[in-house]
């Protein structure tokens, strides 16, 4: 049985509450100066990642404030593939810079063995929140899903359309599938590392999953997503895991029974009644309010939140965005959305 003081967990085993628990994702981030100023004192972002006290410092920075149910990591998804050996950079203003790994050449300068020396500030970040929490606040540890890291490692930066890493999917699958096999490995090792440490929860994000055929799908989503639930489960038999497969909207039934995540995040585009009927009926849901209605603020944000809560609050839910918080997000806006929510009667 899950710590019954904890809502969230409590959600996650599949109960219903008359209050859903919230956590959002990004919650520690530049939206908050409290936030900017510690990076400032780290000295940059992976700085900021790698450094245990700092890192959970900002961590706790938004707890303080909310009263969250749930507490995320501090850290980010693609410090795997600077474990594995690939050059990463944060260039200010422009998001995430690596060498780019453009076939099946350039994996030979990837290496699982040696990760944990890399990664190993990270566990402890994990460890000292374990302690640092309020006892009524899961901890979730998390790690990016596969495909949607393989996009960074294979674009070298964001994209839009993703051409790289399709032509190297598509055109050669057994190439592919050899990287895909690497991030699984390193992937498992690392939250394994993260539940030992104490997180009560894994999340795995799968931002990108929405530009793929449903073939590529089923093959670099799908199926290294129930690798990893698998090799968890075979040390964590109860470890609960959310899937997260940002835009991919009517995949997402065979996304919960194939993978056997425990919940399914949803993004802002989803259909909720649709969720309400095929999807909650399988498990815990969580999300989905649309990021942007945070920055807004007022009655569109209440309406949705609203809508949101009347659809979905009447099975196993736990409350949070469609996507990450955006840094131009007033910090007052997120304490009245949490008010919102703990006084809303249905
Ligand atoms: O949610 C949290 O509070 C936990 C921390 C967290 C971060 N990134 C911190 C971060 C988590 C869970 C992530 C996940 C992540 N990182 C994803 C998946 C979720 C999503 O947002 O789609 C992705 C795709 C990344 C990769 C990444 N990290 C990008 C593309 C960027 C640049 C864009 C941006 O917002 O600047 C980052 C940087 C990043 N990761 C920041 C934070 C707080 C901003 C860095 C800064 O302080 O300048």
């Amino acid at each position: 049985m899950p710590n019954t003081q904890k809502t969230f967990l409590r959600a996650l085993a599949g109960e219903t509450l008359p209050v859903p628990p919230i956590w959002l994702m990004r919650q520690a981030g530049r939206y908050l100066p409290e936030y900017r100023a510690t990076r400032a004192e780290a000295g940059s972002f992976l700085d900021l990642c790698y450094n245990p006290d700092l890192a959970c410092e900002v961590t706790l920075q938004p707890l303080r404030r909310f009263d969250f149910d749930a507490a995320i990591l501090f850290s980010d998804i693609l410090v795997i593939p600077q474990a594995l050996g690939q050059h990463l950079a944060f260039k200010q203003g422009e998001g995430p810079q690596l060498e780019a790994i453009r076939d099946a050449s350039g994996l030979g300068k990837l290496s699982v063995e040696g990760i944990h020396d890399t990664l190993g500030p990270i566990y402890e970040t994990v460890s000292k929140l374990s302690h640092a929490i309020p006892s009524s606040t899961a901890l979730i540890g998390f790690a990016g899903a596969p495909w949607t890291v393989a996009t960074y490692m294979v674009e070298g930066k964001g994209s839009k359309d993703f051409p790289n890493i399709r032509r190297f999917a598509y055109g050669d699958p057994d190439g592919f599938a050899k990287l895909m096999d690497i991030l699984v490995e390193a992937t498992t090792q690392y939250l394994l590392k993260q539940v030992e440490a104490g997180a009560e929860c894994i999340q795995l994000f799968e931002t990108w999953g929405g530009v793929l055929s449903e073939t590529g799908f089923n093959r670099w989503v799908i199926e290294p997503t129930k690798q990893i639930v698998a090799n968890l489960r075979a040390v964590h038999p109860d470890l609960p895991i959310i899937g997260f497969p940002r835009g991919c909207g009517l995949h997402l039934v065979d996304f919960k029974q194939k993978t056997g995540v425990t919940a399914v995040g949803l993004d802002s585009g989803v259909k909720l009644d649709w969720v309400a009927e095929n999807l909650q009926k399988l498990g815990p849901v969580q999300g989905n309010l649309d990021p942007m209605l945070l920055i807004t603020g007022g009655d569109p944000m209440f309406d949705e939140t609203k809508r949101i809560l009347d659809t979905l609050g009447k099975g196993p839910f736990i409350f949070n965005l469609g996507h990450g918080i955006t840094p131009e997000t007033p910090p007052e806006h997120v304490g009245q959305l949490v008010d919102f929510i703990r006084d809303y009667k249905g």
